[in-house]
């Protein structure tokens, strides 16, 4: 069988000699050639928008951020139609076109997909430059996922809103625990009526701080069979909130409630507007 003759070649250190075909060398693509000749009509047009076509100097300005005339783009775009490759392309449209890579602000919802989208871009550039090193390639600093980006300016801008720059972060199992020990010390898990478990005090409370509504609607559309402990949740929760800001921690939705109430002061709004000249986000 070809395949055991090619194990048997292998073992014996001849592997040209197995039959088997010799390994691609892939050859990078001419620097010149169109960087964006992947793209359908629609696609080039957004990794384009506001900056212009690919070896257009005279828009170099424009990517560098200089000026006013950048309009926010939305892309609506179904399941795998190409969303994550036009924002990678336009990354690194903007970047050939001058734009400062640290103050590229790239988000996204997971890890994975932040470091799918990073990887994306470092290939696009490799492939305009025709080279395969990464030596050279511009360090996109600020992508990441919303969480972990504002948890980086909330370090940095900590001092400034009122919190420990060494706070902790709780993940959900951590924030659950926390919880769950506020409903005890509050004799809630002792009720003779059952109480909602910590898991769904914490989705009550999340769901909540996310859509900003208040308790009793939250109840009413989402957790109707909660509606009745509205007053026990509602001291729960603040007591909860009381704990973490002694003990500085921030959940996970502290992380985007604290830096959207950070984005609420003008200053500091101003001050962060001003450091990013590009926000782009996938799969917001
Ligand atoms: N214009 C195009 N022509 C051919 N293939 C394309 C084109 N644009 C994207 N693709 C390919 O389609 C696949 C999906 O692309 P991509 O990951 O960018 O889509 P997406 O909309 O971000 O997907 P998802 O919804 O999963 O996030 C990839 O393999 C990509 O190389
Ligand atoms: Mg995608």
């Amino acid at each position: 069988m070809k395949v055991n003759r090619a194990v048997r070649e292998l073992a014996a250190g001849n592997p040209r000699a197995s039959g088997g075909a010799a390994p691609k060398v892939r050859q990078p693509a001419p620097a010149n050639a169109d960087p964006l000749a992947q793209l359908n009509t629609a696609q080039r047009a957004a990794a384009c928008f506001g900056i212009g076509e690919p070896g257009n100097d005279d828009d170099r300005r424009n990517a560098a951020g200089n000026d006013d005339q950048h309009h926010p783009l939305l892309i609506i775009a179904g399941a795998g139609s190409g969303k994550t490759t036009t924002l990678a392309q336009r990354v690194a449209q903007l970047l050939n076109h001058g734009a400062d890579p640290g103050r590229i602000l790239l988000l996204t919802f997971s890890r994975r997909a932040a470091s799918e989208m990073t990887r994306r871009v470092e290939r696009l550039l490799r492939q305009r430059r025709g080279t395969r090193s990464l030596a050279g390639t511009p360090a996109l600093s600020w992508a990441g996922t919303f969480h972990g980006v504002a948890a980086r300016l909330l370090r940095e801008y900590a001092g400034r809103i009122g919190i420990d720059p060494a706070f902790t972060i709780h993940d959900r199992q951590d924030s659950a625990d926390l919880l769950n020990l506020v409903r005890h010390a509050q004799g809630l898990s002792a009720k003779s009526k059952r109480f909602p478990l910590k898991a769904t005090c914490l989705a009550i409370y999340s769901a909540a701080i996310n859509t900003q509504a208040p308790l009793r609607e939250v109840l009413q559309s989402t957790f109707p069979w909660c509606a009745e402990w509205e007053a026990d949740l509602k001291r729960l929760f603040l007591e909860y909130v009381e704990t973490k800001q002694a003990q500085q921690v921030l959940d996970y939705d502290d992380l985007l409630l604290y830096w959207a109430q950070m984005l609420g002061e003008a200053v500091l709004a101003r001050e962060l507007g001003e450091r990013f000249t590009h926000v782009l986000v996938d799969e917001y």
